[in-house]
Formats: C-alpha cells, structure tokens, sequence
C-alpha cells in the first residue's frame, strides 16, 4: 500500500505537469482527488490496517493528499496567472499613439474686434455696461431729440415690433443703434460718467458690402465738468491709433444728429484702395465708421443733468466695420455667413 500511494504520488505529479488548461485540471482533480478516486478509496481502506500499520499508512496517505492538494493549488494558480496575462496582452494599449486632434472652438473676428476696443477704452477709463436690444421709442428717438414725426427718423429705418399711432412713447423697436444708452445710462448716474456699450443694432436696409440689416455697435458717452471736442477728437485719435496703428489716417466731417451739437462722422482711408477708391468704399477712398459730436444741451435737460454746469461727448461705430478695416475684409456679409474657411484664420 505504501508503495502504492508513492506511485499515485508520482503519477499525480507528473501527470499535472501536463495539464495546460482548466477543463484538463478539472479532469485531472476528479481524478486524483474525486470521491472515486484511487487516493479516497486508500484513505478509507486505512480503517482495516492493522493499528501500527494505519499509523504509518495514514501518515503517508495525508501526505500525499496534501502533496497532491498543493500540486492542484499551484498549477491553478498559475493558470489563472497566465490567463490574467494573455488577457492583458489582448487589451494592450498604445500609449505611444499620437491622440485624435480635438476640434477647438475660436472667438469670432467680430468678438476679437469689440475685445480689443473694450480693452483700448477701459485703458482710457471706461465701464462697459449693456443694454435691451427691444427698445421703447421713447430711448431710440424721443430722448434722443427726435420727437414723433422729426424727419431725421427717416435716417433710421426702423424695425417696429409694436406700433402705436404715429410712432409715439408707446412704440417698441428693434433698437436701429446704441444711442438709447445714452438716456439710460444717463438718468441712472451722476456725472462724471464715461461708458463703453457695445451691443447689436437692427434697420430695416438692404444689404450692400458696408450695410447689414443686422450689425454691431460700439457708444462711447463721457459727461464732466468741462468737457470739449479737443477731449473728443484726442479719444477718438488715441483709439485709433491703439486699433489701427499711428500710420492710420482719419477724415473728420461735420454731420448732423440731433442728439449732438456739433455732430460729426468719422472716416478711416479704404484698406482695399489706401484712399484711391475702390467698390469697398464706394470710389470715394474713406469708410465711415463712426458718427460722433457733443451731446446736446436738450438730451442732458431730458435726463436731468444740468447743461450750464456738465457737457459730454459721444459717439457710436460700427465694430464691423472697423473689424474689416483691421483685417483688410471686403465684404460685411461674411460675418454673419458661419463659413468655417473665413473664421478658421482669426486666433
Ligand atoms: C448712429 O447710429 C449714431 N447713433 C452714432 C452717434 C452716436 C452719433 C453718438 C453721434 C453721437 P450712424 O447711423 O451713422 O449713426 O451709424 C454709426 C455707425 O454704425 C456707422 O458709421 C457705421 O459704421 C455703422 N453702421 C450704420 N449702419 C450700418 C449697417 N447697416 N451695417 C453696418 N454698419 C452700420
């Protein structure tokens, strides 16, 4: 028997060197340590040795269950350890593969534009504040010193969202610029007030290179003691020299609005033709982009500012078209296009 059991021990052993895979360990348990197994059956033969003999027979029989048990333990151990690693060799990753480009967003031309008077203008001492794109009549014109019925209305062709007989205090427009800021800002604040409001701007146009139905604009309003068209013009130079570079040339005119006295428009010579006139400028070699003036003594009475002690100055531009100035573009419609080609090459 002893012999026997040294014999089972062996083929055991030798046999489980053999055994590559969980279904043939699982073979090879039943048939090594299974309940019908050769080593079961000699552990219960054990009962009917002799008391020396089952001493010597027991003691050697747990051993070699226990030889075999540890055998069976470390052979499945070590399959499982293989499995582990062919699994990881399967799900290997590649860190050294160069990763997929992420598509990153960008300002649009237009925001780069407004970014960088906003940041010329606050250098200068100025909020920026932003007010209602639907505005009462009441903001647009009349505060303006453009009561019902004034023909420089005519200047601005309206969008009204709700009429009411001949366009008095209860109308609401789509704001045709960003003058109405003035008033409000003005009945809010004490001077001395300087404020930035950039914002969109809707009339009823056609659209030509220069002319969107919808487009953008920059009011600039100061009011202090003192104030005077040098203090306006001296803004107006440092900011274009701070956007356009000192080699810019700029043409002053006198316009008329009535919410200033005296008004003026503001030119910068064509990109497209340095000044010689192109279809961008309409042959005549200057693109207005701005209208400016002091505010005018009736506006300031309007919201309660006294005009013998305060006087202001202000104006409004049009940010696409200083956007185009700056980046030499020739047509205004292709801001509001979306056409990747054109915004891909504004960082
Ligand atoms: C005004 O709108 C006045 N509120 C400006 C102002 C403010 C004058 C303060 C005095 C004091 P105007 O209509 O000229 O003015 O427009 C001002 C600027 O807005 C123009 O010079 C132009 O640059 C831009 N602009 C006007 N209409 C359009 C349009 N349809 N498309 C694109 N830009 C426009």
């Amino acid at each position: 028997m002893i012999e026997e059991l040294e014999e089972l021990r062996k083929r055991a052993l030798e046999d489980l060197g053999r055994v590559q895979d969980r279904k043939l360990l699982e073979e090879w348990r039943v048939s090594y340590l299974g309940k019908r197994s050769a080593l079961t059956s000699a552990l219960r033969g054990i009962g009917t040795l002799t008391p020396d003999d089952r001493k010597i027979v027991g003691q050697l029989a747990n051993d070699v269950k226990r030889d075999i048990e540890e055998a069976f333990d470390g052979q499945r151990q070590s399959l499982d350890r293989q499995e582990r690693e062919a699994e990881l060799a399967r799900e290997h990753v590649d860190v050294t593969l160069p990763g997929r480009p992420l598509l990153a967003g960008q300002y649009h031309p237009l925001t780069i534009t407004v970014n960088d008077i906003v940041g010329a203008f606050r250098g200068l001492g100025y909020d920026v504040v932003e007010g209602p794109e639907v505005e009462w009549e009441r903001y647009n014109f009349s505060l303006l010193n453009i009561p019902a019925e004034h023909p420089a209305r005519d200047r601005w062709d309206t969008f009204y969202v709700k009429p009411t007989e001949g366009l008095a205090e209860g109308s609401v427009v789509l704001r045709t610029h960003t003058s109405p800021m003035q008033a409000r800002v003005m009945e809010r604040t004490k001077p001395p007030i300087r404020v930035l409001v950039p914002g969109r701007c809707f009339r009823f146009e056609a659209t030509d290179a220069t002319h969107e139905s919808e487009f953008t604009q920059i009011e600039a309003l100061a009011v202090d003691e003192g104030l005077s068209f040098a203090d306006l013009k001296g803004t107006l130079d440092a900011f274009v020299h701070a956007v356009f570079g000192p080699e810019r040339r700029t043409r002053f005119r006198v316009d008329y609005f009535p919410f200033v006295e005296p008004g003026a428009e503001m030119a910068i010579d064509c990109h497209g033709c340095h000044g010689t006139g192109c279809r961008i400028c309409k042959g005549s070699g200057w693109l207005e982009i701005m209208g400016a003036g002091m505010v005018h003594p009736r506006v300031l009475e309007g919201v309660g500012i006294d005009s013998s002690r305060y006087s202001g100055f202000a104006f409004g531009m049009g940010a696409e078209r200083v956007a185009m100035l700056k980046y030499g573009i020739d047509d205004i419609r292709i801001f509001q296009q979306n056409d990747l080609r054109f915004l891909k090459q504004f960082r």
